[in-house]
């Protein structure tokens, strides 16, 4: 098996390139796939409050023989708790519900600038405190816009370690990303096969069957050859291996260049836009 290589973040810590996703993983059914994806050499797992699957990742890193320190865990704070109190509350009932005592990256979710006045700065400060009393050993944002990223940058101390955004071949979100690149945030590209979206393209297509590998494997190549890191949810253990599988073979420039190009802009978005999202779940 080919090592997953690592990225170094503006704190010094080293995170895998590849995870494991499980937004829309049944809770009763997180802890089984978690567990098989622990075993085909997963050791990242990106979960979220919203998920409601925290305990399943917990438990399948509990119950795998792997020490804690093998395992990097990912959450987020749920929208709805970003009133520094509340937040505080949310993220001891991460820690309570994956029955760990630290997560390796904890990020704000969505920044909701329509709601709590457009002030994500205070939730983000109550984040500085979860790092610096060690139960959070990295922190970041998730789904935040240039002017976001840029108030953060006059308002706060830490700048966030990563961006977690919408990237993949239709919506290539390239503002976001150099803004994180010129300021040391690493971009996570969530949603990398645009939940299968992006797998039937013609060029994508051309590009698999020339490389001998599969469509999926491809995007995610893609996104690893720029330098973002990518976890892909799937249930089925088979389409694990395959998106796992991504480190003995290379795209060149120009079919990185290609991939690119299939960018739609803001149409091709897939999930909501960040500047105008305000979903609280009940
Ligand atoms: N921060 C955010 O706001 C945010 C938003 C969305 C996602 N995320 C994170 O990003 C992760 C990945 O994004 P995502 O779950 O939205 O979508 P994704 O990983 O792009 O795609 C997942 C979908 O593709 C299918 N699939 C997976 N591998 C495949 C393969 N090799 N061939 C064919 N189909 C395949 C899966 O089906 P099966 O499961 O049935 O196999 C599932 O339906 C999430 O799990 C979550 O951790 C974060």
């Amino acid at each position: 098996m080919t090592a997953v290589p690592t990225i170094t973040l503006n704190d010094g810590r080293e995170i895998p390139q590849l995870g494991f996703g499980v937004f829309q993983i049944d809770p009763d059914e997180t802890a089984e796939a978690t567990s098989t994806a622990l075993r085909i050499g997963y050791r990242h797992v990106d979960t979220a409050q919203m998920y409601g699957n925290e305990a399943g990742v917990g438990e399948a890193v509990r119950s795998s023989g792997l020490a804690r320190d093998d395992v990097w865990i990912t959450s987020k704070l749920n929208n709805g708790f970003h009133e520094p109190d509340a937040a505080r509350r949310a993220f001891d009932g991460t820690l309570e519900a994956l029955q760990l005592d630290h997560v390796d990256l904890f990020l704000i979710h969505w920044p909701l600038p329509t709601l709590y006045g457009g002030d994500y700065v205070s939730t983000w400060k109550v984040l500085e405190e979860f790092q610096r009393d060690g139960r959070a050993r990295s922190i970041g944002v998730s789904n935040f816009q240039v002017a976001h990223l840029e108030r953060l940058a006059r308002e706060a101390d830490v700048v966030p370690a990563v961006n977690q955004i919408e990237v993949h071949p239709y919506f290539t979100n390239e503002q976001v990303r150099a803004y994180g690149e010129e300021h040391g945030i690493v971009t996570q590209a969530w949603s990398p096969i645009a939940q299968g979206q992006v797998l039937d393209d013609e060029t994508i297509g051309e590009i698999a069957r020339r490389v001998g590998r599969t469509p999926a494997q491809v995007v995610l190549r893609w996104h690893v050859q720029r330098g973002d890191v990518v976890f892909p949810k799937s249930v089925t253990p088979s389409r694990m291996e395959e998106n796992f599988a991504l480190f003995d073979f290379e795209l060149t420039d120009d079919d990185v260049t290609a991939i690119a190009a299939l960018d739609k802009g803001e149409p091709g978005r897939t999930g909501p836009n960040p500047d105008e999202f305000d979903y609280v779940p009940d």
